[in-house]
């Protein structure tokens, strides 16, 4: 019997990395979390497991901690790894810069440098829209040029996408794709996996999910008078499960690709903008709940509106986006739901 291609998947028990984990076992690859459960928890391993209906093989490990990954990469044979570990609150970024730059380009680059010990071929990086900023030009294509950084997270953001193009450029033999994420929202199916905001959630959906639950008496949206459809800030929400799929298809473009040294970079959306008020509507339509919410002043440093161009993700990778707003509303209520204290 074939062996099933192991992927080393760093941040696995995160939000995004927990439900690449599911794509990748339902593909038939073998995943292998590394993780030091800094913003997630083991009982995400457990709840994986439940999914899964088998055990996943896990590490306990600082990623940027390059002896103990080192460990990892000697025992396991890896085929291919997803980098997910990295911390991604924009607003702490600005209070702790030092620790956005330490934390997000030293992973990367321990992971870039074990890449070339070992000689891994295939890396898939998770990268942001937030390098984009303010578009001049909706929907925004990977070629839309990338705007200086508005905070110390996108800034890691940009830095790591540079670091992985001079990799790629070094013919270090090793084929990279960066996933340049809109705003995945939503859970798995299951309820058994999802976001786990610690401490007051910064984004959108769990905030309004904590609402509904009676846990935070109201949310505020943030700004009424912009240049949108209603005056609400626009985004290209898309599921987080169509979002895992897609780092699937991610590494199969990298294994179909005859060359030995690739950098590309892809648009992960569902191509459509979605406003504030359009997401509180549908989610009151959906649920049957009355959200208490008032409308607020701009948040600095928020753009406007932004959704993404995802012909190139379409073609290359064959994928596209196939749960739509509701369903990932849905998913996320659902998931609210079913955490202890509303919070665990
Ligand atoms: N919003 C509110 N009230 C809230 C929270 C958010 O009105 O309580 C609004 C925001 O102003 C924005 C929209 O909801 O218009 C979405 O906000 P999020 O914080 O959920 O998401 P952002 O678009 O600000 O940020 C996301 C990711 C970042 C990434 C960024 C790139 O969370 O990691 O997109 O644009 F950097």
């Amino acid at each position: 019997m074939l062996h099933s291609k192991k992927v080393l998947v760093t941040g696995g028990a995160g939000y995004i990395g927990s439900h690449t984990v599911v794509a990748l076992s339902q593909a038939g690859y073998e995943p292998i979390i590394l993780d030091n459960f800094s913003n997630s928890s083991a009982t995400v391993i457990a709840a994986l497991e439940d999914i899964l209906g088998k055990p996943i093989k896990y590490y306990q490990k600082d990623c940027c901690d390059i002896k103990a990954v080192r460990e990892v990469f000697v025992k396991e044979s890896i085929d291919g790894i997803i980098h997910f570990a990295a911390s991604k609150a924009v607003g702490e970024s600005v209070e702790k810069p030092l620790q956005y730059y330490d934390n997000n380009i030293n992973s990367l680059l321990v992971i870039l440098k074990l890449v070339k010990e070992f000689g891994v071929n295939h890396l898939v990086f998770s990268s942001s829209c937030t390098i984009y900023g303010q578009p001049e030009k909706i929907p925004v294509t990977e070629e839309t040029v990338s705007q200086p950084a508005a905070s110390p997270y996108g800034n890691t953001k940009k830095i790591c996408e540079d670091i992985l193009k001079d990799v790629v450029v070094s013919k270090a033999g090793v084929k990279i794709v960066s996933l340049r994420y809109f705003n995945p929202i939503g859970a798995h199916s299951s309820s058994k996996i999802g976001e786990l905001p610690i401490g007051t959630p910064g984004n959108l959906i769990p905030y309004l999910t904590q609402v509904a639950a009676g846990l935070r008496d109201k949310l505020t949206v943030f700004g009424h008078d912009y240049n949108t459809i209603d005056g609400t800030c626009v985004r290209d929400y898309i599921h987080v499960t169509d979002l895992s799929d897609a780092h699937v298809k991610a590494l199969q473009f990298l294994e179909r690709d005859q060359t030995t040294d690739l950098y590309d970079v892809f648009n992960l959306g569902t191509g459509a903008g979605t406003s504030v008020m359009e997401i509180i509507n549908s989610f009151e339509g959906i649920t049957g709940i009355t959200l208490n919410y008032a409308l607020g002043d701009r948040r600095p440093g928020d753009i406007e509106q932004i959704y993404a161009s995802v012909d190139k993700a379409r073609s290359a990778l064959r994928w596209q986006a196939s749960l739509g707003i509701n369903e990932a509303l849905m998913d996320a209520w659902n998931w609210q739901k079913s955490l202890t204290n509303g919070y665990e």
